[in-house]
């Protein structure tokens, strides 16, 4: 069981580099995210290698279907011994309670967090779909919600992280992509930050690709952030 704060995403399409990445790494210093791509190519084997290589798995598909599917779909992800699932928030309070009462009820309890507003929709989109407000106000009455239906935490970006720790309490579960270590390019990512201010705005764990996967090194990059984190969370003690 690691206490690391990093969860390497593994977007490949080929299992093969995934498990070939992997196999450089140690469970002792980082998490792993699984998301669509990798689990449609490749299915619950990969899942199932990387938790038998002792590894915490995120998988990462965001269910978002009527409440028993999702409540049937968490409780496979469960049975797959992953250590955290999300589905969501926009699948409304009735989804989210039965995925709660489903993982709760399930052989194997990860945790369950919510996406609020996913960051690639603008104040444009929201007025496409018909969703009033401003994706940051979306984002702040998902998160409350996603807390009352008793989720253990959410998925938000660098940007709202702060506001979303202040306004759900310390024992929120906060995750946060478009994280970059000083000195790394910000490949698509628009608003970055580096593990260290998202630490301090209240980020429990951050996902990181890129800056880990495509470095010559990806363990001592790993091992480089893992540093930066420590020093972090040793100057907020
Ligand atoms: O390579 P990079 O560090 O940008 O990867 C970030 C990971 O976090 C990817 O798997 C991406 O899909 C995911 N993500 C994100 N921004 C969000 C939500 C998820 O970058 N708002």
């Amino acid at each position: 069981m690691t206490d690391s704060r990093i969860i390497i995403a593994l977007d490949y399409a080929d299992p093969v580099q995934a498990l070939d990445l992997v196999s450089g790494l140690s469970p002792q210093y980082c998490r792993l995210k699984v998301g669509k791509e990798l689990f449609t190519r490749a299915g619950p084997v990969v899942v199932d290698k990387l938790v038998g290589a002792g590894f915490d798995i995120f998988l990462d598909l965001k269910f978002h279907d009527i409440a028993h599917t999702v409540a049937q779909a968490c409780v496979a992800a469960a049975d797959l011994g992953v250590w955290m699932v999300n589905v969501h928030a926009l699948g409304g309070r009735k989804m989210m309670e039965a995925a709660r009462e489903a993982i709760d009820s399930a052989s194997h309890h990860p945790r369950l967090i919510a996406v609020t507003v996913l960051t690639s929709l603008d104040g444009q989109d929201m007025r496409e779909i018909g969703l009033p407000g401003t994706p940051y106000e979306n984002v702040l009455r998902l998160a409350a919600l996603a807390k009352q239906s008793g989720l253990d935490g959410v998925v938000c970006s660098p940007q709202e992280v702060e506001d979303v720790r202040h306004a759900q309490g310390a024992e929120f579960c906060l995750v946060t992509p478009g994280i970059r270590p000083h000195g790394a390019g910000p490949n698509d990512q628009r608003r970055i930050m580096t593990p260290a201010d998202a630490l301090r705005n209240g980020a429990d764990y951050l996902v990181i690709g890129r800056p880990i996967t495509e470095a010559e090194d990806p363990l001592r990059a790993l091992l480089e952030i893992q540093a930066e984190v420590a020093a972090a969370l040793a100057a907020a003690k």
